[in-house]
């Protein structure tokens, strides 16, 4: 039988799928799908050797971009210690989802926005900037977050910022709350969606949502701020128009960007309809009925077992396309 390495640890909620309740669900998903799971929670390098180390598996799956004790923040890491698919990289062990490279280029917002934006792909104007920056010439409402982080942490209305003092001010807010610089982006005030793509090559998918929120949520701006997210007042929907376009986005940013397994590239609108990508997330949530990759899923595939055995075909989907894709079957 296959068995599946589950790495999360104490930022597995800020870095990666979501808490250890979510981690449980995935390995229950992987049990009943004719697969075994065993979950490694390690709290610092030395535990996450030693669970490489004391675990046969056949594939690695990590909530976890690097290990980390700060349990609400990604950051990008201390620069000196190496990140979870570095060291299966060197140690050729297989795992599910993008490489090392690829999961430091998308934790990087502006990393993702330059190999999107050299390709021809559509992404908002963006410079990264700390308070020592001088401020570039460019045009207002510009949207202001924090550079490598996650769940709309930093996100509220002041982060829609319409003339240099206020934009200023911002960055020194960014900077001062999550020690990272701002990334400073055209503002984008139509609808939101969000494109799922699950597998790779004849088990790959595309399923496209749309992200929506009563619109009596909304303070001043129609964005996701954080006190909105993981409280269950986002919903996805199925989307009725433009689904090819928003289809074809994602499917040339997951190329871009080398893509695998499970990725969800977010997109809005901008003042003129075209979507262009916010952002793309290489450790989607996966925490059942709530996360938006579920939800996206149980809209396409709906079964008359309920929520719950959608999840269980989600994640068999995400583990039998990244075995098929190292030769492991
Ligand atoms: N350029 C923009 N213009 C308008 N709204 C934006 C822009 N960028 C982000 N937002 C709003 O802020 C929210 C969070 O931004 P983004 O998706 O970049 O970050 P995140 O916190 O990493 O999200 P996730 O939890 O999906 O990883 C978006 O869902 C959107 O509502
Ligand atoms: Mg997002």
């Amino acid at each position: 039988m296959k068995k599946i390495l589950i790495i999360t640890g104490p930022a597995g909620d800020a870095q990666g799928w979501g808490d250890i309740t979510a981690t449980q669900s995935i390995k229950k998903a992987i049990d009943d799908s004719g697969k075994t799971a065993e979950i490694a929670f390690v709290n610092n390098m030395d535990e996450f050797y030693l669970c490489l180390e004391k675990n046969t598996f056949d594939i690695v799956w990590s909530a976890l971009y690097h290990i980390s004790g700060k349990s609400e923040t990604i950051g990008m890491g201390d620069g000196a210690q190496k990140w979870l698919a570095d060291i299966f990289d060197d140690r050729g062990i297989p795992y599910i989802g993008p490489d090392a490279k690829t999961m430091k280029d998308l934790i990087h917002k502006t990393s993702t926005h330059r190999i999107l934006k050299n390709k021809g792909i559509s992404v908002p104007y963006h410079y990264q900037l700390g308070t020592s920056d001088a401020l570039p010439d460019m045009a207002y409402p510009a949207f202001v977050k924090p550079s490598y982080e996650s769940r709309s942490v930093g996100i509220n209305d002041d982060s829609v910022v319409n003339s240099p003092e206020e934009l200023k001010k911002r960055i020194v807010y960014i900077e001062s709350n999550f020690e990272q610089p701002a990334l400073v982006e055209e503002y984008l005030p139509g609808d939101e969606y969000t494109v799922l793509m699950l597998g790779n090559g004849v088990h790959q998918a595309f399923l496209p949502g749309k992200v929506v929120v009563d619109p009596s949520m909304f303070g001043k701006y129609p964005i996701l701020r954080s006190d909105l997210r993981g409280v269950g007042v986002t919903k996805i929907q199925v989307v009725s128009q433009r689904k090819e376009e928003l289809i074809d986005l994602c499917r040339q940013a997951m190329e871009a960007l080398n893509c695998l397994d499970h990725v969800r590239a977010d997109m809005r609108l901008d003042a003129d309809g075209k979507p262009k990508i916010i952002e793309v997330n290489g450790i989607p949530g996966l925490k059942p009925i709530k996360s938006w990759s579920p939800q996206i899923f149980s809209l396409y595939n709906p079964c008359s077992d309920g929520p719950m055995e959608e999840y269980r075909k989600l994640i068999d989907h995400i583990v039998t396309s990244a075995l098929a894709r190292y030769n492991i079957e």
